[in-house]
């Protein structure tokens, strides 16, 4: 059989630029050789696309990549290919931009399209749609920053301007604290802040705009935090459900990615018919964002009341080979390589 000549794209100009290095590689190095002529790709913090020749290297998040070289002309690069795997989260990646060049380009490529990808990564739109969808979610409201101004927005879409003392009462007229206060376009809670009075509010709403103009604040949500990942694309399957067990207060970058005590558990200790809910909620967000292929969607189960409480959903989740995404199918069968040839399969319908 004819290979597939298939490109990785991974680094890019978000945030997560680090943890795609990761992602990316550790795909290249589980790919089936046999299937596929792999072309990695690298794109760097600025946008410039280089070739990158995979090596024997295992790299850790905050390693620079080696083995580039500069590439002229990506376009024309991509239109060789078959299919293309974008290994990329955040910004330019994850949310619907790439996806647009490449339907520019009629090259098949895996995971969400546009508009699942960039509802999904605006925390705001995905709230709106998750509400339409009656998922149980954190109370919420959102701002703008513009100008040392800000716009609070309302249920109906109509706009106030506050000075930063007004939102806050404002703010703090309709949620409670513990809040947390995200930018809107962000991913590896960069940039986001838990927030116990008027003072660290103000605070982590300056902090935010400096990521993004959009700043959502939510009700702080007690409980466990537990993910379940998604494949498909009309016809969707739910993995297992998969905890985190975070070592330090909320599940921040470092918790993430620097401390070694945080921990998941696959799959999680939860009620069968918890589960069941958990897995069809999944579904359900995916299918109501538009989504395709793959996703990871992750919920609080709250203390107290057991329910299910949506928070998330990421397009291109964590892809190492220790990262939830892959470690949930892997614990119902489905290994890495066959998982990725799965959503090959996918891309290429
Ligand atoms: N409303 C909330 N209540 C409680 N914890 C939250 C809430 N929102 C976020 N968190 C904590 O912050 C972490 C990061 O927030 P999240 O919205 O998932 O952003 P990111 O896209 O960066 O992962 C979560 O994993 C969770 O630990
Ligand atoms: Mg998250």
């Amino acid at each position: 059989m004819k290979k597939i000549k298939l490109a990785i794209v991974f680094g890019g100009m978000s945030t997560e630029h680090d943890v795609s290095i990761v992602s990316g590689t550790s795909i290249i190095r589980n790919l089936d050789k046999e299937k596929y002529d792999i072309y990695p790709l690298y794109i760097d913090k600025k946008g410039y696309w280089y070739t990158y020749t995979p090596s024997e290297k295992i790299y850790k998040v905050g390693d620079n990549i080696d083995n580039i070289q500069y590439l002229n002309n990506p376009i024309e690069y991509l239109w060789n290919m078959d299919c293309v795997f974008p290994v990329l989260h955040g910004l330019y990646g994850e949310d619907g931009t790439i996806q647009g060049l490449f339907e520019l380009a009629k090259i098949p490529y895996v995971g969400c399209k546009v508009l699942a990808s960039s509802i999904s990564m605006d925390k705001t739109y995905t709230k709106i749609i998750f509400e339409k969808a009656r998922l149980n979610q954190a109370q919420y409201v959102y701002i703008r920053e513009n100008n040392g101004k800000y716009i609070y927005v309302d249920k109906e879409f109509n706009e106030t301007i506050y000075n930063i003392n007004e939102v806050t009462n404002e703010i703090e007229s309709q949620i409670k604290y513990p809040m947390f206060v995200k930018p809107s376009n962000s991913g590896s809670s960069v940039g986001i802040r838990k927030v116990k009075n008027i003072k660290e509010l103000k605070e982590a709403i300056e902090y935010a705009s400096k990521y993004d103009k959009k700043i959502l604040i939510e009700e702080g949500i007690k409980g466990r935090e537990v993910e379940c990942a998604v494949i498909g694309n009309e016809e969707v399957e739910a993995s297992c459900i998969g905890e985190v067990l975070s070592a330090e207060e909320f599940y921040g970058f470092d918790a993430k990615y620097n401390n070694s005590e945080s921990k998941t558990v696959i799959p999680a200790n939860i009620e069968k018919d918890i589960v069941e809910e958990i897995r069809k909620s999944a579904i359900k967000a995916f299918k109501a964002v538009n989504g395709s292929g793959l996703s990871r969607l992750d919920f609080f189960i709250e203390e107290g009341t057991n329910k299910i409480i949506i928070n998330e959903i990421n397009t291109l989740p964590g892809f190492t080979e220790i990262s939830m995404y892959p470690k949930l199918f892997e614990a119902v069968g489905l290994e890495y390589k066959e998982l990725l040839n799965k959503l090959i399969e996918l891309a290429m319908k």
